[in-house]
């Protein structure tokens, strides 16, 4: 996903810049470039590759200036190279945009364009905002981004610089995140609070329509329509170092580490022990309002939508109301059968996955009331919803999430009881589950100490070609979770399945090359699995059990055996997720795998 910096005030513009870019780094890119005001006209480097490039560029030859843009590109049109890298430029060379989004119409716009003479140097979507802009432009900037914007169908997040116009930066959203930062006589605008957090925390989330101009002395907001706008600054409690690694060799290690007290951070100050449920102040939800659904449905992407199915099986399980589980990018065009007696779940980490966000809209429209599980304050999910409950996992910047994940299903934990007290769960059935969340921490802390011998495991594993995952009732979604840890950060081939669905196609890939994970808590269907695993040992198959008691029914027949507490069925999923986390973050590393940047990956999708 695309990463945009801006500043203006009484520093030089390009240490800022560079600084900022290198903290977007995680979100994956693939050129870079800056626009800098150098008291002449607009200055500009761009680089494909990583942003060192861009800062030996910038290095070599240095831009004098305190106010510029500055970007780093994920291809969404066009090969990642110099010409299509941003800041792209007018025909004059006097308007530079950088732009994270698409613009939908970007192909008539350019043809109307050149028609009126206007020449393109890239192949990317964006140049048609900086022809469109000047084409607008009549010495103010804003009223001419106005007007350029007017004409734009897609998603944007921009900043805008002129040579002509050269003290202020406009910036505009529109579906893609961009917040303005207020400094003490400097102001800033990004795509994500960890490019700016270095030198401010105060900040503004701009809404879709809203437009910022940035100017030495002030910034304000307008909307579409030039009128002002009033919006909310947020004051952010991340520390920077909660962004770093923190001593770790890679975020996702200290973001697994984090588990202990990322879930206690969700649960904090929302479990009502003695009466064996939950508050969730965020939901917007009376009781009564509770009560009058007759149906849920929950949509997410990749691993949101794995902590969605274990929330299908708790909220009816214990609520006893029918829950669908939806992939977002199906269920937007869908034509599901919702209303206002539907709940619609909506899951994400970020708050800004383009599928995500455009099925709670569509829920929405059908009369359905969305409530938002999400991570990131103030992104857009979390606005648009008409409740939510934060995750409180702090930053997740490896891309392949894991605190995330286990906080969301903490999540759904809370909205189970507090859901399912209300529909008549007796308070002395949601007691032991309360009890049974508050010994996680400790519990996942247990798994972490022994995280040596699951790298030992990885050890005998890192050159397998395929993985199985298999897992039954609440460990199906866990068997899918591990596999999906395993193929995104170590690009080994993995599956996950119902562990008795192999019998009907999958055995036949079983033999002595393939690893099999069994996900064997000693839960209300160890039985059953038990009789999987004879299945594939039977084949030669190789067999990793995780277990949470020693089994005499399963000795002699696993080949690793990685040990978990014991937990409540519903909670089986959370540490079975913590030592695959590590089986694939080990075995990723020692195949030289970059694990916090995969390959292709990026860690909002905020594009179709
Ligand atoms: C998970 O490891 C992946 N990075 C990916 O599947 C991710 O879960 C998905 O893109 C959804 O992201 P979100 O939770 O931010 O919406």
């Amino acid at each position: 996903m695309c990463g945009i910096v801006g500043y203006v005030g009484p520093r030089l513009a390009s240490p800022l810049l560079l600084e900022g870019l290198k903290r977007l780094e995680y979100r994956g890119y693939d050129s870079a470039g800056v626009a800098i005001m150098n008291g002449k006209g607009v200055e500009t480097r761009k680089a494909p590759g990583k942003i060192s490039e861009l800062e030996r560029l910038v290095t070599a030859a240095p831009i004098h200036g305190t106010l510029g843009i500055a970007h780093t590109r994920w291809a969404t049109h066009g090969a990642p190279n110099f010409c299509n890298a941003h800041p792209h430029l007018s025909c004059d060379n006097n308007i530079a945009v950088v732009h994270n989004g698409i613009i939908e119409n970007g192909s008539s716009l350019r043809q109307a364009l050149e028609d009126v003479g206007h020449t393109f140097r890239s192949e990317t979507d964006t140049e048609v905002l900086a022809h469109l802009i000047e084409e607008f432009f009549d010495g103010n900037l804003e009223e001419a981004v106005l007007e350029a914007l007017r004409k734009v169908e897609g998603t944007y997040g921009i900043a805008v610089v002129s040579s002509r116009d050269p003290n202020k930066i406009v910036a505009a959203r529109k579906g893609s995140p961009l917040l303005v930062g207020l400094g003490e006589g400097e102001y800033f605008v990004a795509s994500d609070v960890s490019a700016i957090l270095a030198h401010t925390r105060q900040v503004i989330y701009l809404d879709d329509g809203d437009l910022a101009v940035l100017e030495r002395d002030g910034y304000r907001i307008i909307d579409m329509q030039a009128l002002p706008m009033t919006r909310a600054v947020n004051s952010i409690d991340w520390d920077l170092d909660m962004i770093e690694r923190g001593g770790f060799p890679h975020f996702m290690l200290k973001e697994i580490f984090e588990q202990p007290t990322t879930i206690e951070n969700t649960m904090r100050g929302r479990l009502l022990v003695e009466e064996g449920t939950a508050k969730l102040g965020g939901i917007n939800l009376t009781n009564e309002e509770l009560l009058e659904f007759d149906n849920i449905v929950i949509t997410a992407c990749g691993t949101s939508w794995h902590s969605a199915l274990i929330g299908e099986f708790m909220i009816e399980e214990l609520a006893r109301i029918p829950v669908e589980v939806e992939y977002a990018s199906e269920f937007r065009y869908r034509n599901p059968v919702i209303g206002p007696r539907t709940l619609c779940i909506v899951i994400s980490q970020s708050g800004e996955t383009a599928d995500t966000l455009a099925a709670m809209r569509e829920a929405q429209k059908r009369g359905a009331r969305a409530l938002g599980i999400v991570n990131v304050v103030g992104s857009t999910i979390a606005r648009e919803s008409d409740g939510g409950i934060y995750i409180h996992a702090g930053p997740e910047i490896g891309v392949a999430s894991t605190k995330a994940f286990t906080s969301q299903v903490i999540a759904l934990a809370l909205f189970t009881l507090r859901l399912a007290r209300l529909r008549g769960l007796p308070a002395e059935e949601g007691r032991p589950i309360v009890e049974a969340l508050q010994k996680l921490p400790a519990q996942i802390k247990d798994v972490l100490d022994r995280a040596d011998e699951i790298e030992s495991i990885a050890d005998e594993f890192n050159d397998a070609a395929n993985f199985l995952y298999l897992g039954r009732g609440y460990n199906f979604p866990a068997a899918l979770e591990g596999a999906l840890k395993l193929k995104e950060i170590s690009y080994i081939h993995a599956e996950g399945y119902p562990a008795a669905e192999m019998k009907h196609g999958p055995i036949a890939l079983i033999d002595e090359n393939m690893p099999v994970v069994f996900i064997a808590p000693h839960d209300s269907v160890f039985d059953k699995v038990v009789s999987n695993v004879q299945e594939v040992k039977a084949r030669g198959g190789r067999v990793i059990a995780l277990t949470s008691r020693s089994e005499p029914s399963l000795a002699g027949k696993i080949d690793y055996e990685i040990r978990v507490p014991e937990t409540i069925d519903m909670f089986t999923p959370i540490l079975a997720a913590v030592p695959l986390q590590l089986l694939a973050y080990y075995i990723a590393v020692k195949r030289g795998a970059n694990v916090d940047q995969p390959r292709n990956l990026a860690k909002s999708v905020t594009v179709e």
